[in-house]
């Protein structure tokens, strides 16, 4: 079954959608990205998804392709249109095609893409039995925290994770774990304290992670942001991480080393739930 895909103000079957050769998404990865996850024909989180997508363009002096609004209007008719009640859609924004010239160029209308993935994410084998990460370093550019889509070191992590037989990779630098290859790192110490990287320029800003601690910190857990090394990781009660197309996600290795009892534990199991609940409760 053919997919419709949006392109540039047009619905079309996915093989019929093109971009030009010359889109600075293709030559530069001048060009960013949000994805959002629809569960029960609702999308989650995405006013937090708009708000850093106005940061990434503000970033990038790259100029908004439509209003918010129509944004939205896009999301829903595509939901429709591919019958997709549960998934991920998926959205980018380039600079636009114009004759390559590493400046930006001016006057030149930004490209939009956006199309839909159906995936089940609320029943997911994947976080009944915990996953594995192995830790590589972190190899990507000083600003983490725009959502470029400058992908190339997390693909080739995701590679070396699943020849060593893992799920995903956690990236270090200076001994210390950033955060996942497409998601956020936490782990749970021995006395309950749910840990995650503080927000820099090292990090991609999560929106599950914000929604996360945010209802963390409402059922009275305790929640500290800031750096943990991997031989922290390694000596926690548990691990997970977090995103839009996993939600929260016990992880029960890493490296080899089981976490914890080497099974999903109550904090991450009891997230993923908290989570779940609340953010369908909130989201339209
Ligand atoms: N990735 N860190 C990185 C490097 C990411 O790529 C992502 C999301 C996250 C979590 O952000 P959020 O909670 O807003 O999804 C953290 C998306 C899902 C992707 O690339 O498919």
């Amino acid at each position: 079954m053919s997919r419709i895909v949006y392109v540039n103000g047009e619905y079309l079957p996915e093989d019929a959608a093109k971009i030009s050769v010359f889109d600075r998404g293709f030559l530069f990865a001048d060009a960013i990205y949000e994805v959002t996850s629809v569960l029960d024909g609702k999308l989650l989180d995405f006013e937090g998804h708009m708000r850093r997508l106005h940061r990434s363009l503000g970033e990038l002096e790259m100029e908004a392709p439509c209003e918010d609004a129509a944004l939205e209007a896009i999301h829903r008719e595509l939901m429709v249109r591919n019958a997709l009640s549960e998934g991920l859609i998926y959205l980018q924004v380039t600079r636009g095609a114009a004759d390559r010239d590493f400046l930006y160029p001016e006057g030149v209308a930004p490209s939009l893409v956006m199309f839909t993935q159906a995936k089940g994410l609320r029943v997911s084998p994947a976080a009944e039995r915990g996953t594995k990460v192995v830790s590589i370093p972190d190899q990507r550019w000083a600003r983490r925290d725009i959502k470029t889509v400058q992908l190339l070191p997390s693909a080739m992590g995701k590679m070396a994770a699943k020849k060593a037989g893992a799920d995903d990779a956690w990236m270090i630098e200076d001994g210390f774990v950033t955060e996942g290859t497409s998601n956020n790192a936490y782990i749970v110490t021995k006395d309950g304290t749910i840990v995650t990287r503080d927000l820099s320029n090292a990090i991609l800003h999560g929106i599950t992670r914000a929604s996360v601690l945010t209802f963390a910190r409402e059922a009275q857990m305790k929640v500290e942001e800031r750096a943990f090394t991997l031989e922290e990781a390694k000596g926690a009660a548990e691990a997970f991480f977090t995103s839009a197309s996993s939600f929260v996600m016990p992880v029960v290795e890493i490296d080899g080393q089981p976490i914890g009892a080497g099974v999903p534990g109550p904090v991450a199991t009891r997230l993923r739930e908290i989570y779940i609940a609340e953010a369908l409760a909130r989201a339209s």
